[in-house]
């Protein structure tokens, strides 16, 4: 027996509870991981409220994690009893331990300890994604990047800044502001009191972004678009403020191109795994990028952690303890 949080309905916070769970022994294929860190992810409130329904109740949340294997089943190679691990997966990290399938484990170099698995191997890599396929930031680029002073958003302006771009920060407070600008934003605005479209016009001298990292959704989308230069792209990862609507969609200026992507499109081999998860550990141990952890919650209090999140009160990453 071990502790999970488990969700038996959706609802609020309060609906994640610390439970009993069994763990058997990994069949073929799998391996049995003992947490010692887990990822927290905007998602997860998505799934936890209902705004995405789970196939299947009980449930238990998270998308990230780390820690490390204590056991294997049948014709495993990728890991080893002892090996520290991260990884992201479709639900199921807010647990002491769990089983999964074996080729979804990353081994972490030396370097990258388990708290840096947890905060980034989503985060991070969803930065890295971002950054090198749905638009290939280069030296001299502009972008735009909202949230800038959470999860996502730190990776993004640290990597880009590192990758020679200039980069135009949103945020929802002054602390997040100065945090965001110790950490590559150049132009930090604080777009829950000013607009953020004449800050992009001024800064581009009224050309526009190369690219707008786009995540909180219907709320921004509309100057968004404009934010966006001609051929440019408008890269749409998330909706922390809703979703887009098909009359906001409707809106795409038609010379600038619009994609809508998610991490598992991009790592859906173990080669692009393996290959990008490489990518991401080697900013962070070289030093370009820094895995900030903005506050720790133990895991049993996972619903005060969602509570915060969604209240807009965190700053980077946050790991559950379990
Ligand atoms: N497509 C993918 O593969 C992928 C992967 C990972 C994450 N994501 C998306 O990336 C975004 C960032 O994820 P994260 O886990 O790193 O979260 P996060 O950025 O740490 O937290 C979400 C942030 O969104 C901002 N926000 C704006 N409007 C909000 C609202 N109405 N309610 C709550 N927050 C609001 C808040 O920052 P301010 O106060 O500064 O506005 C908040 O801190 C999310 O939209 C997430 O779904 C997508």
């Amino acid at each position: 027996m071990v502790k999970a949080v488990v969700m038996h309905a959706p609802g609020g916070p309060d609906v994640l509870k610390w439970e009993d769970v069994v763990v058997g022994d990994p069949g073929p294929g799998e391996a049995r991981v003992r947490n010692t860190a887990v990822g927290l992810n905007f998602l997860d409130t998505a799934f936890r409220s209902g705004a995405i329904p789970l196939a299947k109740l009980p449930a238990i949340l998270g998308w990230e994690a780390a820690g490390v294997v204590e056991a294997v089943g049948a014709r495993v190679t990728a890991v080893s009893p002892g090996t520290r691990v991260a990884y992201h997966t479709p639900n199921g990290c807010y647990a002491e331990e769990r089983l999964i399938n074996a080729d979804e484990l990353i081994p972490l170099p030396a370097g990258i300890t388990e708290d840096q698995g947890a905060a980034g191997i989503l985060k991070g890599m969803t930065a890295q994604y971002l950054l090198r396929h749905s638009y290939k930031v280069k030296a001299g680029d502009t972008v735009l990047v909202h949230a800038a002073a959470g999860g996502v958003g730190l990776f993004l302006c640290q990597w880009a800044k590192h990758l020679g771009a200039t980069v135009i920060g949103t945020v929802g407070s002054d602390d997040k502001a100065a945090l965001a600008t110790a950490n590559g934003c150049d132009h930090a605005v604080v777009y829950t009191r000013d607009d953020f479209l004449p800050v992009v016009q001024d800064v581009t001298g009224g050309a526009g972004c190369d690219a707008v990292y786009e995540c909180v959704g219907t709320q921004t989308i509309a100057q968004s678009w404009q934010c966006v230069r001609p051929q440019g792209t408008l890269a749409s990862f998330g909706q922390a403020s809703g979703p887009i609507t098909p009359a906001q969609l409707a809106q795409q200026p038609t010379d600038r191109y619009f994609i809508r992507t998610t991490l598992q499109a991009y790592n859906a081999t173990r080669d692009a795994l393996l290959h990008n998860a490489q990518d991401f550990f080697a900013v962070v141990e070289s030093g370009a990028v820094k895995v900030h952890v903005g506050q720790t919650f133990a895991l049993k209090d996972a619903g005060k952690a969602h509570a915060a999140l969604v209240g807009r009160q965190t700053t980077g990453s946050t790991v559950l303890r379990p």
